[in-house]
């Protein structure tokens, strides 16, 4: 089976988007729409992972401007074709290093890229981002909660705590994907290292905003 997320999500591209529309869902994107459009409001946003624009979409609404960056150009030629009411650059980057840093941005958004992201690895990930932005800037992050019957099952669990489910493309490929459900405690845990922390929790999504200590500059260094 494969395990290559970046390839994962490059074979999903056209497909992607259904995710959208569970019906059952539906409130809760409405909800999350209007709580991000409020949190990034007036902001230079760096998105990580932005895929097919989705959510570049909804936060272009209020944001200032945003450089929104992806693995796979599969999605971004799809977010690159949809219409956005601020500024967007798209670029192909991966955000555990991206070739050249985004300057002036003050927020920092990330829409179901967390869950993917090694329980081991998420501290030095989001360290790494934060020391790129602003004083003052602030960290956005949503994703899935688990939900039996709407979520699809985990398949299996390392000794890190991470868990996987077995996923199914439309061309009949099989995917072990990375894929975890923390708790708002442990999302609290991690964030908190680096600023203020709000989270909110919906039925099928929770989402973080941290706010970055001004009084420190964040440099994260693995322990
Ligand atoms: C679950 S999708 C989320 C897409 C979009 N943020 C959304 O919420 O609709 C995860 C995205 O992360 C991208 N991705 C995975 N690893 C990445 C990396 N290291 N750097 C940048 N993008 C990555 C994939 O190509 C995919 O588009």
């Amino acid at each position: 089976m494969n395990t290559d997320l970046i390839n994962y999500y490059r074979r999903r591209a056209q497909e992607y988007e259904s995710i959208y529309y569970k019906p059952e869902r539906e409130d809760d994107l409405h909800t999350l729409a209007e709580v991000l459009q409020r949190a990034l409001l007036g902001r230079e946003v760096w998105e990580i992972a932005c895929g097919t624009g989705y959510w570049t979409q909804k936060i272009a609404e209020t944001a200032l401007s945003i450089t929104a960056g992806d693995t796979s150009e599969e999605v971004l030629e799809i977010a690159r074709h949809k219409s956005y009411t601020c500024p967007v650059v798209f670029r192909q980057e991966d955000f555990y290093r991206p070739s050249e840093k985004p300057a002036g941005c003050d927020a920092l958004f990330g829409g179901f890229i967390w869950s993917h992201i090694p329980r081991a690895g998420l501290k030095e990930a989001l360290g790494r981002l934060s020391e790129v932005l602003l004083p003052g800037s602030r960290l956005v992050f949503i994703d899935n909660r688990y939900v039996e019957g709407s979520s699809t099952p985990v398949y299996s669990k390392d000794e890190q705590g991470n868990t996987f489910q077995q996923r199914t493309l439309a061309d009949g490929s099989q995917h072990l994907v990375l894929k975890n459900f923390p708790s708002a405690d442990e999302i609290a845990g991690v964030l908190s290292e680096f600023g203020t922390v709000q989270i909110r929790e919906l039925t099928y999504f929770w989402m973080a905003e941290c706010d970055l200590f001004s009084n420190k500059k964040v440099v994260y260094r693995p322990v």
